[in-house]
């Protein structure tokens, strides 16, 4: 699978296989998100909730097929290997770009799944159409205490799990404690988001547009990494 994936590309004459499908995907991708927000702006509430499942599904599995095809390399987080241009470009404009990537991709991640809950939560069934309730949504205290100690739980479940069968490593154990502690961060942020705009279907129209504007940020910058690994400074 590696050698295929470091083949030459079919987009640029610098790319290679593994490239340029990780580009066109998420390029689909973005696509895909930003037509299900003008689907939201037709006021289309359910074919957008419907294509933006199908994207966040199609999103995950390939992340997954990712790490395992590409175990996020070298080139994936710094670039170093195959980034062939002067080194002051590297230092001040490849690698800020870079970073600026990987964390709107963070954030991407993380904004997804927590807007499909709110979306979820914030609509009703109108004659078959998903519309958003305007009104009042927060979290009950009680909702809010069960899911921190749910998440709690399974952290321990899982720790165990790696301890028992996977092999006791440090790396996985903060790698773990890091992802449960992000999902227990954003579900405490909603209390402060509740806050902030305790109208449910104003906090979806809030925060989806800013979600859906880092989605479209997410592409400029994939773009421009592409355009500086494999067209304009390639490795030689
Ligand atoms: C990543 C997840 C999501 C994002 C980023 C997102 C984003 C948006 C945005 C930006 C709007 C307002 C459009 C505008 O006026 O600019 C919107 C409206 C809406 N969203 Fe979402 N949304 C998401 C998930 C969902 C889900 C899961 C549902 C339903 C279960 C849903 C249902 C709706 C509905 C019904 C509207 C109102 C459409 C109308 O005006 O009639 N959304 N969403």
């Amino acid at each position: 699978m590696k050698e295929i994936l470091a083949k030459p590309g079919f987009l640029t004459a610098g790319g290679t296989v593994g490239a340029d499908i990780s580009y066109l995907l998420a390029l689909i991708f973005t696509g895909m998100y930003l037509f299900s927000w003008w689907l939201a702006k037709k006021a289309e509430g359910t074919r957008h909730h419907k294509l933006i499942f199908a994207s966040m599904v199609a999103m995950i599995v390939y992340f997954v097929a990712y790490y395992y095809a590409r175990q996020l390399g070298v080139l994936a987080l710094e670039g170093k290997e195959g980034f062939g241009g002067p080194p002051s470009v590297y230092e001040s404009v490849f690698l800020p770009i870079l970073r600026v990537h990987l964390t709107l991709v963070t954030l991407g991640l993380v904004l997804a799944p927590y807007m499909i809950i709110e979306g979820v939560r914030a609509t009703e069934i109108v004659e078959g159409k998903h519309v958003l309730k305007e009104g009042n949504l927060q979290i009950r205290s009680k909702t809010f205490r069960t899911i921190l100690l749910t998440l709690l739980g399974l952290w321990g479940a899982n720790q165990l799990f790696i301890l028992l069968f996977r092999g006791a490593s440090t790396g996985k154990s903060i790698a773990w404690a890091l992802i449960f502690a992000t999902i227990a961060l954003v579900v405490s942020l909603e209390k402060g988001i509740e806050k902030l705009w305790p109208d449910g279907a104003r906090r979806h129209r809030m925060l989806g547009r800013g979600t859906m504007v880092i989605y479209a940020l997410t592409l400029v910058s994939s773009t421009l990494t592409y355009l500086m690994l494999y067209v304009i400074f390639p490795k030689q």
